[in-house]
């Protein structure tokens, strides 16, 4: 957070007290002084903005940094309305404050621009008597408590399927070489018609083998981990996609490249972005979307960690990837279940994808959160970096 503007507001706060000259030594009176304020409000997990009379940021707190994603630094040189177009009801609300001098709530807003994708949250603006046109505005997230919850809910029905998963892989991959081996000796035999029947034999068999693999990747091995540069995952999709399943798609890619490395798995990662983006293709094929895009983008988010439970720690992520899509958003009825395996309304589908994803960012002591509605739907990954404890 920037000294200068956390210093400013302290001053302002603590001009009185300097003045009164009390005795230095008057240590019980020290004790029951109460801590300066910049330092309560940097503690505070609330984001708290405060604005000039020009809506320029005078002061913000580091919740409201991470909130906004950008640097104290960076909110001085601003105003809100670099942030957000000017007709977002948080400006109504702003006049409201200055005009009449009293404190207004708004809740349920969504604070949506190029760089800001918030949506659920509530909004308190206050007038400050002291310093004429600033407003306080304290910011919360609703959202983000509830995305933990399902988080936790998804887990567990990944895990669920874990153990049925690497039997029966076990079990259908003998039988099923017997059956390929079979098939290609009577390819060489037979004669043409017949050889016709042999080489389906074969190519299903070979179909089923591929099935059988992706569903191995639900067992419980532990997965291998390196440091991955999660850019080079991303084009790496971006480029199989737009030479197969997503041909048709405009890639908008907004990549952080002072990202550190994740700490995973590069193949596991490539096969979550990989479905998060097939689904997100499948999400924009409706001939109704006029332009079908899909934006990936990644960025630095302090402050989020998760207790994993039997973990002894709790884990940061502060490495935050996403995937969105403009299509026309999850359905309503299977978004509860939508992590659970086998749910699909794909007429081909088989509802493994984001169940494998959820199993994967699992194992990887991620966490996934989707945030969905017609015209925009985005699958946030936060994911762990490069940490010598984790190893
Ligand atoms: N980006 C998205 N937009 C809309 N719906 C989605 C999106 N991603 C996933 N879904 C929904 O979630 C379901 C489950 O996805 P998934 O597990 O990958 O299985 P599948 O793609 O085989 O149907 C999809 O059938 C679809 O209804
Ligand atoms: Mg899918």
């Amino acid at each position: 957070m920037s000294g200068t503007l956390t210093r400013r507001v302290l001053a302002a706060v603590g001009r009185d007290r300097r003045s009164a000259n009390r005795p230095a030594t008057d240590l019980n009176e020290a004790a029951r002084r109460p801590p300066d304020p910049g330092l309560i409000l940097g503690a505070m997990q609330v984001p708290v903005v405060l604005l000039d009379r020009d809506n320029g940021f005078r002061f913000v707190n580091q919740a409201a940094e991470q909130f906004l994603g950008v640097s104290a630094q960076q909110l001085a040189q601003l105003r809100l309305g670099d942030l957000l177009p000017h007709d977002n009801p948080i400006f109504m609300l702003i006049a409201q404050v200055r005009g009449h001098g009293v404190t207004v709530s708004d809740h349920d807003l969504t604070l949506e621009s190029l760089r800001l994708n918030k949506v659920g949250i509530t909004v308190q603006g206050s007038a400050l008597p002291e310093e004429e046109g600033c407003v306080l505005l304290v910011l919360q997230d609703a959202s983000a408590a509830r995305a933990l919850d399902r988080q936790l809910a998804f887990r567990g029905a990944a895990r669920s399927v874990t153990g049925m998963a690497a039997i029966l892989a076990h079990e259908i991959k003998n039988p099923l070489s017997g059956i390929r081996g079979a098939a290609q000796l009577l390819e060489a035999s037979v004669a043409e018609p017949d050889r016709e029947l042999a080489v389906l034999i074969r190519d299903e068999a070979d179909r089923i083998h591929e099935l059988v693999d992706r569903m191995e990747v639900f067992s419980e091995k532990p997965i291998v981990r390196t440091a991955v540069n999660i850019h080079r995952v991303l084009e790496h999709v971006r480029k199989l996609a737009q030479s197969g399943f997503a041909a048709h798609v405009r890639f908008v890619e907004v990549y952080d490249p002072s990202l550190p490395s994740v700490w995973g798995n590069r193949d596991q990662l490539v096969q979550v972005l990989l479905n998060l983006v097939k689904n997100a293709a499948e999400a924009v094929t409706a001939p109704e979307i006029g332009h079908p895009e899909i934006t990936l983008s990644t960025g630095f988010q302090h402050g989020v960690r998760i207790a994993i439970p039997g973990a002894a720690k709790r884990i940061d992520l502060p490495l935050v990837v996403s995937v969105r899509d403009n299509g026309p958003g999850i359905s309503d009825d299977i978004k509860p279940h939508l992590f659970d395996p086998f749910i699909s309304t794909k007429p081909s589908g088989s509802g493994l994808g984001l169940a494998l994803v959820a199993k994967i960012v699992g194992d990887h002591g991620g966490l996934i959160e989707v945030e969905t509605r017609p015209g925009r739907t985005e699958f946030r990954l936060h994911l762990p970096v490069l940490d010598e404890d984790a190893c």
